[in-house]
């Protein structure tokens, strides 16, 4: 029998990657987002779309109104910087909206919770690359938020006093980057920031000195993660790092996107800002358990990411151009 998965967020950028992959391996989708900051052309075809916030209660049930067997929650705030400016309404929309759908799931009686929660829990980790052992200490509200909603579905899968069977796991995601990530949204992740400052001739801005490092992961290992643990039995009631183990400065990562696109720092095209709060210093994923529990391995190198990623970028970039 065909098996139903709900994606949340499925109109964003790691969401509608994970319906695509879904619908590949003959899950009926159904995603479930309020256009916030997804895109509605990013819903695949076959994939059926509600529009609705999971803010409310009622929006989420109407998603359960036929039962799925697993749900993929990524809908959520992804800034830390706008965490900053409104946590409340970050809170909000990470905890409140997955209170809503683990609410909806123990109702539903649905069996599985994939949930997208954040390296950003680790705060400062005492050391690199990060265990997911380490005691959460996050420094940001977008961190908390996604530590509340972290622990409240794994407590949630502990539970013995359940009348039916509720499994999660959650995803602490390093930075994802691939296609489909805003070129625009000054939020987002700062690799589309950086590809759609160089494509469109802009300066690139860099917060602090730009020494700080991060893990960057291709967003087709991130869902092929989530997929595969759908069904994988070691993964339950886990929260498990997603990042390629690899870590890289944000100097060297403006490099490599201007080496990428044939040209170099002359010209003065790469300004310095204020470090933001809530900026971690080095962030690297330690995948010992995404290893053992999932048989994680990560197979598109930064080089060739970069490279496609770009390629799609100028492929937007030209549309917009065409556009009357
Ligand atoms: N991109 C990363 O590097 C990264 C890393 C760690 C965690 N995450 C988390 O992964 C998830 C997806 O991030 P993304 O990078 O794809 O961002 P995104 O903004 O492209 O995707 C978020 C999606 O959720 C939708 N959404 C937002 N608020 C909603 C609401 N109240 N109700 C319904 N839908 C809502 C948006 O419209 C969008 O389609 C987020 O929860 C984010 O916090 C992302």
């Amino acid at each position: 029998m065909t098996r139903r998965a709900l994606v949340t967020g499925g109109a964003g950028f790691i969401g509608s990657h994970l319906a695509e992959r879904l619908l590949r391996l003959g899950y009926a989708v159904t995603v479930l987002d309020d256009l916030s900051s997804g895109l509605r052309e990013y819903v695949p075809a076959g994939a059926d779309f509600l529009r609705g916030d999971v803010r409310r209660l009622g929006d989420v049930q109407a998603a359960f109104a036929r039962p799925p067997d697993v749900v993929a929650h990524v809908a959520g705030q992804a800034s830390t910087v706008r965490s900053f400016d409104d946590p409340g309404w970050d809170l909000s929309v990470n905890a409140v909206g997955t209170l809503n759908v683990l609410h909806a799931c123990l109702a539903a009686r649905t069996p599985r919770l994939l949930l997208a929660s954040s390296m950003t829990i680790y705060g400062h980790p005492e050391r690199l690359p990060v265990p997911e052992s380490l005691p959460p200490r996050p420094i940001s509200y977008y961190g908390v938020s996604k530590w509340a909603a972290e622990r409240a579905v794994l407590l949630t899968s502990e539970r013995t006093d359940l009348p039916a069977p509720f499994r999660a796991t959650a995803f602490r995601m390093f930075n994802v980057y691939g296609e489909r990530q805003s070129l625009e949204n000054p939020y987002q992740g700062v690799l589309g920031i950086f590809l759609g400052n160089v494509l469109r001739d802009e300066r690139i801005r860099i917060f602090g000195d730009g020494e700080q490092s991060r893990d960057f992961v291709h967003v087709d290992d991130v869902v092929r993660a989530w997929t595969d643990a759908i069904d994988r039995e070691a993964s339950f009631g886990k929260a498990i790092n997603l990042g390629s183990g690899e870590r890289i400065s944000i100097n060297a990562l403006v490099d490599a996107v201007l080496r990428a696109q044939g040209r170099d720092r002359s010209g003065g095209v790469v300004e310095y800002g204020p470090a933001r709060p809530g900026d971690q210093r080095h962030m690297c994923a330690d995948l010992s358990l995404a290893r053992e529990v999932l048989g994680f391995q990560p197979a598109v190198s930064l080089d060739d990411g970069l490279e496609r990623t770009l390629a799609w970028a100028r492929g937007q970039a030209a549309s917009a151009g065409r556009a009357p």
